[in-house]
């Protein structure tokens, strides 16, 4: 059995891709810190539903399947617990075989702060960010090239790292033709915060070391994700995924359905022209499970762009008004203040057909998934806080 070592693995995507891969049989190990969970009730972002600890969805998941998902509970900061994973020396939290499953074949990075709003608070804020997401990479780099050179990386970048340029989007690279020579470059990046500049910064982190000392990483350049539930978790409420409804971690179509759901106006941040890739949770699980199965080589970056279909803000509230009013909610749409900066109408072209190449069989956004969706979130309806889905974070 493969073994695949997931870094934030209590997160929105990274408890569902543990259960993905154990699933289909790979020896799976999660690690995370509650980072996520310990900011929500820090900002007091409330929650959709209850979600049981890292620890006990692991064992709920044995009880169900016989599959073990080992669980790490510790800081990816600090360097001698990163090391810890792949020399072995690691002290599991929760394993019903507490024995090393050996150095893993694939580790998927996901463990960073997430959230452009909350790297935009204040200071304080955005030091956290910096240190947490480029010090985790960093000590993941180092001990990949001190013990586990042929272990594959699989790191979560984003869309937002290219920004909204007049040209299209290339899928990582571009060809410059200048003065008379020819060479290829990395895209070129322009972040719409400072959590997107730290990934920007994470890809320069690793090409360096692919450059250097020879690393295989894959970079998926992810757009907002959207879903409540995937195969694995229907079986069973308590595998539920974390799922935030507010400014600061929720994502626009599952805070639009959740602000349909509680009769609140539609938050479209100013004209709604703003254009990015969207995916479904389902295709998050595919593309990494496809990049996982088709490594990059050794001494390749590999770039992907991991969206499946393109929306402006305003087409994803009309969706949603649509699907809901089908449903009985008189959705309305309100154009508020933007707090955000950033081009409210621009072109935006981005090539993504990568995936696809390797296997990847896209999910759209229909509305019967829109419509299941819906039904979810009223399941839970009474625990949606309104006083928390739209504070207003400036840029600015
Ligand atoms: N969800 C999206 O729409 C989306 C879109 C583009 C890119 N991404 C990227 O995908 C990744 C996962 O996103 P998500 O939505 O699942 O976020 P998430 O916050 O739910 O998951 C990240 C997990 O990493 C953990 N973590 C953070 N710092 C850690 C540390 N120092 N040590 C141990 N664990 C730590 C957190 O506690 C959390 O559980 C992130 O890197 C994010 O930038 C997400």
């Amino acid at each position: 059995m493969p073994h695949i070592l997931i870094l934030g693995g209590d997160g929105y995507l990274g408890w569902p891709t543990a259960m993905y891969f154990s699933h289909r049989g790979y020896d799976v190990t999660v690690v995370d810190n509650y980072f996520r969970r310990n900011a929500c009730l820090e900002l007091d972002t409330g929650m959709l539903y209850p979600v049981p600890t890292l620890v006990q969805r692991a064992k709920i998941w044995h009880e169900k399947t016989g599959n073990e998902i080992k669980v790490v509970i510790a800081d990816l900061q600090d360097p001698a617990v990163m090391r810890s994973l792949f020399s072995g020396s690691i002290r599991y939290n929760w394993a019903v075989n507490e024995e090393f499953s050996g150095v893993p074949e694939v580790v998927v990075h996901y463990a960073e702060q997430p959230s452009a709003p909350y790297s935009l608070i204040n200071h304080r804020y955005a030091n956290i960010t910096l240190t947490n997401n480029l010090l985790v990479t960093n000590n993941l780099m180092f001990a990949v090239r001190d013990y586990a050179r042929d272990t594959h990386i699989i790191k979560l970048g984003t869309m937002g790292e290219y920004g909204t340029p007049n040209i299209d989007i290339e899928e990582g690279w571009i060809e410059i033709d200048h003065k008379g020579k020819k060479d290829r470059f990395l895209f070129p990046r322009q972040a719409s915060s400072l959590y997107h500049t730290t990934k920007i910064m994470d890809t320069d982190l690793l090409w360096f070391g692919v450059r250097m000392w020879n690393l295989r990483v894959t970079d998926l350049m992810q757009g907002p994700v959207y879903g409540i539930e995937t195969e694995e978790s229907k079986t069973d409420d308590r595998l539920r995924m974390i799922f935030n409804y507010d400014e600061v971690f929720g994502t626009i179509l599952n805070r639009f359905i959740v602000q349909a759901v509680a009769d609140y106006p539609l938050t479209v941040y100013g004209k709604g022209g703003q254009t990015r890739g969207y995916l479904n949770i389902s295709d998050t699980l595919q593309c990494v499970h496809m990049s996982a199965e088709t490594p990059a080589q050794k001494g390749q970056l590999r770039i992907f762009n991991q969206i499946m279909e393109t929306f402006s803000a305003n087409e994803l509230a009309e969706k949603v008004q649509r699907v809901g009013k089908n449903m009985g909610y008189d959705v309305k749409i309100n154009h508020i203040e933007n707090p955000r900066k950033e081009a409210e109408e621009h072109y935006y072209n981005p090539t993504y057909q990568g995936l696809i190449e390797i296997g990847v069989n896209p999910h759209y956004l229909t509305d019967e998934v829109m419509e299941g969706m819906f039904r979810t979130v009223v399941k839970n309806k009474s625990n949606i806080r309104t006083d928390v889905i739209f504070r207003g974070i400036k840029w600015g």
